[in-house]
């Protein structure tokens, strides 16, 4: 589904997830898509010569879309993964993550993952802590939201004892949404890294790739970074 041939080289839709701060969430007042990934996206296609088209959905529209090939790239926090990439490629890894849990500021019960056992713990159908928790806490009751924010919102109203999710989505959440509310324990349960889909076989995998190196090396890729996790 690539898109028009432009005097500044081909456009190529790009799905995205619609809320996962801060790599891509709507800005309300100018109606964009912001966020690491939405300048890291917009970077390399400036630097690889293409214009892109960005289109936000829910995240597992994401990977639906790369494997069916619906959309050209596909840039969402996305974890690669061993069975992911048996059905989409990834980019070279342009993100550490992992994994973390997030519960009320005032609980002193749960401090890390080996106090799951019997407990709520809430995250997002279809990710890598959906994953985590199903395969290492079998006695954790888990709960899947169809969106983070609900999770997190049914945390601070109690419903659920934990959240489980990326680190620094709750990191992120933590610090600024639910200051004061919501606390992160334990350490990172699992090191993931983030990668820019495609569909298999793309023909945009090794530019993307070259255009990801040029930004490391020329500062661009630590302007952006600065930008969304500096201090
Ligand atoms: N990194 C995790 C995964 O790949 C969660 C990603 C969620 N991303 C998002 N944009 N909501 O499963």
């Amino acid at each position: 589904s690539s898109g028009d041939e432009g005097k500044s080289g081909k456009s190529y839709t790009v799905a995205t997830d619609n809320n996962f701060v801060p790599f891509e969430f709507l800005n309300e007042d100018t109606g964009e898509m912001e966020g690491f990934d939405m300048d890291l996206i917009r970077a390399v296609a400036d630097e690889a010569g293409f214009e892109v088209e960005i289109e936000s959905m829910k995240f597992d529209g994401v990977v639906a879309g790369m494997q069916s090939g619906r959309y050209d790239i596909g840039i969402a926090g996305m974890t690669i993964t061993e069975e992911r990439a048996e059905t989409i490629d990834f980019s070279e890894p342009y993100y550490d993550a992992g994994l973390t849990i997030a519960v009320q500021e005032s609980n002193s019960d749960i401090k890390s993952e080996d106090d799951l056992a019997g407990k709520k713990v809430g995250t997002r159908s279809g990710t890598t802590s959906e994953q985590y928790l199903k395969e290492n806490h079998p006695d954790a009751e888990v709960v899947t939201f169809p969106g983070i924010v609900e999770a997190y919102m049914d945390l601070q109203a109690g419903r659920v004892d934990a959240v489980m999710y990326d680190v620094p989505n709750v990191k992120y959440y933590v610090n600024n949404d639910a200051k004061g509310e919501l606390k992160t324990v334990g350490e990172t349960l699992q090191g993931e890294q983030y990668g820019i889909a495609f569909p298999k076989d793309s023909e945009l995998v090794d530019p993307a790739n070259e255009a990801l190196q040029t930004l490391i090396d020329n500062g661009t890729y630590d302007d952006i970074y600065e930008e969304w996790f500096g201090e």
